[in-house]
């Protein structure tokens, strides 16, 4: 979500984080001084990121002959198309000779027994059998092992109620205004919420949804789910309608995820604290961990109709979100599980790989403002040969922080009660606090605060591993460190490391910046895309990414509009490697308001599945709508473009013409 909740419109008043200003007043040590000695001795001497520099300095005529030189000759590059063009319009844009077609939009039957999809009578109950609203992750878990029959499985992460609902907005000034929520477009939110997983097959080239398929499932933020691992039972998470502390109702606020090496869909449950209101009670002993998520928010409604939303009312509701929820897909019946072994943050995603010695790590990205980079390294290996002997491997392990040092070294330090800090003196009395108080804990380790973590995402093919920083302009010159090097970091950056000895388990490892994103024919933004990289191909915000069965790295992006860089966001083909290195081109962008997510290739990399969010959100400073965009006036009713049906977020499969490998 686009600065996780400006985009949604407030109920009342603008509140004063909506903006997703950072919760974290640790004294961790920014390094103010250490850019320079960092970047004179890592970043300009070294091989390509030298060349990478350069660009940060470079002309658009210069940029305008790196394109016509590109046309030419790939100079090195492992991604072979014609990109796209950069710019703003309301529709999508895929390379020349790709398909890009539309698989599912919101509204569309997921379940049996969904009526059509009529946005003028919508009903919780029938959005709870239809596809929700703003796909997020996409993963794809192979039937019998093919890349085109499986079950997809989608996040659905917030509403937004005045691209949703008729007769909402008003607008006042020139903004938008929205009225108050009703108990049934309440519950339609909640049942939008969530998560799809929905079988689907490739058939004459072309992938279509399997209507019947027996695994279709919906989740939404009335599920029941359990909760397991070392917090389960703890009484800071019983309320009054779960003495045990184990089970939880409902899922939401899922930004990115994973699919496990045994098959299971992660959802990550990301800004959770906007669907808190009301005030604890006066001295309540969670105010400081609130304090530490931003909770409550209160950019939702539902309180009003749900008690365990109104702080004053069930205090402990809040510590029963903010997990890694892990879906047994092979059972439509099956509770979805809160692992509580991987921490509280506001997460990401969770993406994993087999270390060499069988253990399954997952990195974990916290999703804020100064806020941390995580992973969790299981205690048992993964059987290949049973499913069933992973079913639980996520309740027992050690999640770890990352510390970026100056010298381009990291530690990731064990999250581990009675531990180092993490004891009863500085209030953590149990495993389970520390991982309900996993910001907290971080705080006390040192951990190394960075600019908005999104996706993290290791790669099989080169070892390496990945880090999406989305950006932040809180971050003062003051507060610059080797690995969150830029001051008001408008257009993030991309770290990759080096665990050591390549061992995805290792304490230690090494890191360096991949790339500075932004435009960089404007010098004074210091972007280190390399001079191959065309005016089409740079871009500002990365936040998901895949990685495809050769090893190539594909970047998504949240945040570009028309007024910060005269583009959507999209989906850009990103070299890491040789001469190419920070190299980007651009594969597919989005509509006007939308953002990238996904991306998602099948095993074959014969299709990209990639989510478009929020399309119409926005609209304002494109100059093909130039004033506020809500139900009744559009910037785009992509995909459908028919007057009387509303933009629909929706989920696209890309192919190439005539079928092969993407890219090749
Ligand atoms: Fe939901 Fe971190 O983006
Ligand atoms: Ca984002
Ligand atoms: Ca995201
Ligand atoms: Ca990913």
């Amino acid at each position: 979500m686009n600065e996780h909740l400006s985009q949604r419109i407030f109920p009342t008043t603008q509140l004063e984080d909506a903006d997703g200003d950072g919760h974290n007043t640790s004294a961790n040590p920014t390094m103010g001084e250490i850019i320079g000695k960092r970047f004179s001795r890592r970043s300009f001497l070294q091989g390509s990121l030298a060349v990478s520099a350069i660009a940060a300095t470079v002309s658009p005529i210069a940029l305008m002959s790196a394109d016509e030189a590109r046309a030419a000759d790939n100079k090195g590059s492992a991604f072979n198309f014609s990109e796209v063009e950069a710019g703003v319009d309301d529709k999508h844009h895929i390379a020349e000779g790709y398909d890009a077609d539309i698989l599912l939009r919101w509204g569309d039957a997921v379940l049996p027994g969904a009526p059509q999809f009529d946005p003028a009578k919508q009903t919780a109950d029938a959005q709870s059998k239809q596809f929700g609203y703003n796909n997020d992750y996409v993963g794809f878990i192979p039937l019998e092992g093919s890349s085109e029959h499986g079950l997809l499985v989608v996040n659905h992460e917030y509403t937004n109620p005045h691209l949703m609902f008729p007769g909402l907005v008003q607008v006042v000034d020139g903004k938008i205004k929205q009225g108050a929520l009703s108990k049934e477009q309440v519950d339609v939110e909640m049942a939008a919420h969530g998560g799809t997983i929905v079988e689907i097959r490739k058939t004459g080239g072309k992938w279509q949804v399997v209507a019947d398929g027996k695994y279709n499932r919906r989740i939404t933020a009335n599920t029941p789910m359990e909760i397991t691992g070392p917090a389960a039972g703890n009484d800071r998470l019983k309320t009054s309608a779960d003495v045990t502390g184990t089970r939880a109702i409902g899922t939401i606020n899922n930004c990115a995820g994973g699919v496990t090496p045994w098959g299971t869909y992660i959802m990550a449950e990301e800004n959770f604290h906007g669907y808190f209101s009301g005030a604890l009670p006066e001295g309540h002993k969670e105010a400081p961990n609130y304090k530490r998520y931003g909770v409550p928010e209160g950019a939702y409604e539902w309180a009003n109709f749900y008690d365990r939303f109104d702080l004053s009312k069930e205090p402990n509701e809040p510590n029963r979100f903010g997990w890694i929820v892990e879906v047994d897909v092979m059972d439509p019946t099956s509770a979805p599980k809160k692992r509580t072994a991987l921490g509280r943050t506001k997460h990401e995603g969770a993406e994993s790989i087999v270390a060499k010695n069988g253990k399954v790590v997952f990195y974990l990205g916290d999703d804020e403002r100064f806020d941390y980079v995580y992973k969790f390294v299981t205690s048992a290996a993964f059987n290949p040969n049973d499913r069933a002997a992973n079913m639980n491997l996520l309740d027992s392990g050690t999640l770890h922080v990352a510390k970026f040092n100056e010298d381009g070294t990291m530690q990731w330090l064990p999250l581990v009660f009675g531990q180092g800090p993490l004891t009863a003196e500085n209030g953590f009395t149990s495993q389970a606090d520390v991982l309900i108080e996993c910001r907290r804990a971080g705080d006390a380790l040192g951990a190394t605060k960075m600019d908005r973590p999104e996706d993290v995402q290791p790669n099989s093919v080169n070892g390496k591993v990945y880090v999406m920083l989305t950006n932040n302009t809180r971050r003062k010159a003051d507060q610059v460190d080797a690995a969150n090097p830029r001051a008001e970091n408008a257009f993030g950056h991309i770290i990759e490391i080096s665990e050591n000895d390549g061992d995805f388990t290792a304490t230690s490892g090494k890191w360096e910046v991949l790339l500075k994103c932004g435009d960089p024919s404007v010098a004074a933004v210091g972007a280190t895309f390399s001079t191959e990289t065309t005016k089409n191909g740079w871009f500002g915000m990365p936040d998901n990414c895949a990685v495809d069965a050769a090893g190539r790295l594909w970047v998504s992006t949240d945040g570009n509009n028309n007024k910060a860089t005269g583009r959507t966001d999209g989906l850009w083909a990103v070299d890491t490697e040789g001469a190419a290195r920070a190299t980007s081109k651009l594969f597919f962008r989005v509509p006007v308001g939308a953002e990238m997510c996904g991306p998602l290739f099948t095993p074959d990399d014969e299709t990209a599945f990639v989510a478009v969010q929020h399309p119409a959100d926005g609209g304002e400073d494109w100059r093909g709508h130039g004033r506020p965009s809500y139900y009744e006036d559009l910037s785009t009713r992509w995909p459908d473009f028919k007057p009387d049906m509303p933009v629909r977020p929706a989920v696209v499969a890309i192919t190439k013409i005539g079928g092969g490998k993407i890219a090749v």
